[in-house]
């Protein structure tokens, strides 16, 4: 009878803590299972480590042998399996080997639109164990050289279509890059064709392929911004490989069709996305470009199962008219980031039942949420066993500055339940820094954090942190914002229109759109004295020198600079006014693209931009 009042009592308690924890923490099992999954996905990385497998190309390579004749990429009309292109990397190694004599530890950078090549040209690379910096095709002329430098590429792989941006850089500034246009033929003496070349190579596996460190660098990726400035973030073998664990991670397997329409100079498609692909065995249908209207038919053609967004796209679908593959598609998977509720329901509402996957992830530091609840709106969760798995930090910012607050005694506090904040990343060994820029680097560091000596990445993504432990995204602060999926650093924007002979100076910033995703870009201007503001002028050196994405689609025009609050206290004063007339007595402008001029913003233009009537 004792045994059973005491097997009662405990039965009750037990209830009673199951009861408390539903209440309490009702997030505890999905977290639990989560954590679980990660740790699982930690053993498979280290058992499969054990066997050799420990680069981005050893995966590749073991997917080739395991399943050679699998298709991996469908691109057009092309289907290329795993073993076709096993085949043609051998080929532009050994032509890069025997005709360029590339070794290990060479940078090569590769400016090449979507298409099976890029991946082929890249792992024939990796192949030979170089590194390789993707450029972004957006690229203007004068920053191909920025880009090399920063680097420290000597040699330059350009895709037949984007030849004439090499062109237009003088000729004395290339002298000690070897070009290789990915062609049968050189359009000039300055290129050396590859295709030609790499037909008679042999397709063979190459009998010395290099030995890494799992810690040394594997890519370059260029951040921010696609003009003199950008930065080169460096990509370690280890962070790759973790990246390739997204979409098993988002429930894909092997059997699943992946769309793939994100560009691949971006690390999303690349590491996330093919390689995400490759880590499964799975077949990746590849596009050139991401186009709205094909979107859907392309998945229905193709049989796609999973695609890959980010915010921008999805924006992009929701708002395309109707077609009618898209109920009729088979997509079951959405994976990828920057999707926002209110798309995310028109986008469940009007494409059918898709499971959405949101992941929140930096290119630099190897933090990385995934969204594993049904809970519409968060990035990720400040739970305990995430905090386990990835060591992060929540501190207090001060508005006016966006600048962690700091104590008396100099140290950090970790923010309160319900507070903005921004999100620090303890800095392991993976934040290999960006290429070339020891102070860039450092600018993103924090240091005494919590004691003496810790040392904290610095993400500048404002956060909101409710009290269910659910992270949201607020905004990204510091000097870029975002416009149509790409980074503007508003440094880069600025240098550029100090150049105009009528400025004086410019202050570069962001400002919300009802209905756009990111921010356009709004320049505060000062014009120099006895001089006239010229429309065509600036529009015309934007067309010669900036991506059309970082165009500033408004003027404000002030009379000076207001010296008596901080730079930064203006900037957040100018964010708030935007781009309203109402709002400020100086002149506003609007870039009117027809016109190729900006024209004076007035309170009915402002209205037609607001409502959505001209569309950006
Ligand atoms: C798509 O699936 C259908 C039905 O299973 C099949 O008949 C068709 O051949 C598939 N199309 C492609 C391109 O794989
Ligand atoms: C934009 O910048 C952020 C932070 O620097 C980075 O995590 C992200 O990958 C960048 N996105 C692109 C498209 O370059
Ligand atoms: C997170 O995933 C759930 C379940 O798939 C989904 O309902 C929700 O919308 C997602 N959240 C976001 C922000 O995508
Ligand atoms: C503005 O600049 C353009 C091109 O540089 C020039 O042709 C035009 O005369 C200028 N307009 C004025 C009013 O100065």
């Amino acid at each position: 009878c004792d045994t059973w009042i005491r097997l009662l009592t405990t039965f009750t308690g037990l209830l009673a803590l199951l009861l408390y924890q539903r209440v309490a923490y009702p997030f505890f099992w999905l977290d639990l299972i989560y954590y679980l999954k990660l740790r699982g996905y930690r053993k498979t990385l280290h058992a499969r480590m054990q066997q050799g497998i420990i680069t981005y190309l050893d995966c590749f390579l073991y997917q080739a042998r395991r399943n050679p004749n699998k298709p991996f990429i469908i691109f057009e009309k092309q289907t290329l399996t795993y073993q076709d292109v096993d085949r043609r990397s051998n080929q532009f190694a050994n032509a890069f080997r025997t005709e360029g004599s590339l070794k290990q530890g060479d940078i090569v950078a590769l400016l090449m639109f979507n298409e099976p090549d890029f991946i082929c040209v890249w792992l024939g690379l990796c192949k030979l164990g170089c590194e390789v910096a993707f450029l972004n095709v957006n690229i203007k002329a004068k920053s191909v050289l920025h880009c090399f430098q920063t680097c420290g590429a000597k040699t330059l792989v350009v895709g037949a279509d984007l030849v004439h941006l090499v062109e237009e850089v003088p000729p004395d500034l290339k002298d000690n890059i070897a070009m290789w246009v990915v062609d049968h033929m050189s359009p000039s003496e300055e290129f050396r064709s590859l295709l030609d070349k790499v037909e008679h190579m042999s397709g063979e596996t190459l009998s010395d392929l290099p030995n890494v460190d799992i810690m040394s660098n594997f890519l370059f990726i260029f951040t921010s911004g696609t003009t003199g400035l950008s930065k080169a973030a460096r990509v370690g073998h280890l962070k790759a490989i973790v990246s390739m664990a997204f979409f098993e991670m988002c429930g894909a397997t092997a059997d699943d069709i992946i769309y793939i329409t994100l560009p691949l100079y971006h690390m999303s498609a690349s590491l996330l996305g093919v390689g995400g692909c490759i880590h499964l065995g799975a077949t990746c249908v590849l596009k050139k470009k991401f186009s709205a209207s094909q979107f859907w038919k392309d998945c229905v053609k193709h049989n796609v199962t999973v695609v890959q967004y980010i915010g921008e796209l999805c924006r992009y679908l929701v708002n395309h008219p109707t077609v009618p593959e898209e109920k009729a598609h088979r997509v079951r998977l959405a994976a990828g980031s920057g999707l926002r509720s209110d798309v995310w329901m028109e986008f469940v509402n009007r494409f059918g039942r898709i499971k959405i996957r949101e992941g929140y992830g930096l290119t630099e530091a190897s933090i990385g949420f995934l969204n594993y609840t049904d809970e519409v709106g968060p990035i990720g969760r400040a739970s305990y066993f995430n905090k386990l798995s990835m060591p992060f930090e929540l501190l207090s910012y001060d508005p006016q500055t966006y600048e962690p607050v700091r104590t008396d005694s100099g140290r950090c506090i970790r923010a309160q339940i319900g507070e903005s904040i921004t999100l620090n990343m303890k800095v392991i060994q993976s934040f290999m820094g960006y290429a070339g820029n020891k102070v860039q680097s450092e600018k993103k560091l924090l240091r005494d954090v919590f004691e003496t000596g810790d040392v904290y990445f610095n993400t500048g993504d404002l956060l909101f942190h409710d009290y269910r432990d659910f992270l949201y995204f607020r905004d990204r602060i510091g000097d870029t914002f975002r416009w149509k999926g790409e980074n503007v650093s508003t440094t880069e924007v600025s240098e550029v229109l100090g150049l105009v002979d009528f400025i004086q100076e410019a202050n570069i910033y962001g400002v919300t759109i009802p209905g756009y995703e990111g921010r356009a870009g709004m320049a505060a201007v000062v014009l120099k004295q006895d001089h006239q503001l010229n429309g065509t002028k600036l529009y015309n050196h934007l067309v010669k020198t900036l991506p059309a994405y970082a165009w500033p689609w408004f003027l404000r025009v002030q009379t000076s600079l207001d010296v008596t609050e901080t730079f930064k206290q203006q900037k957040v004063k100018l964010v708030q006014e935007g781009f309203n007339p109402d709002v400020t007595k100086d002149p506003l402008y609007f870039l009117d693209l027809s016109q190729k001029d900006y024209i004076l913003l007035t309170a009915a233009l402002y209205e037609d931009i607001v409502s959505g009537k001209i569309h950006l």
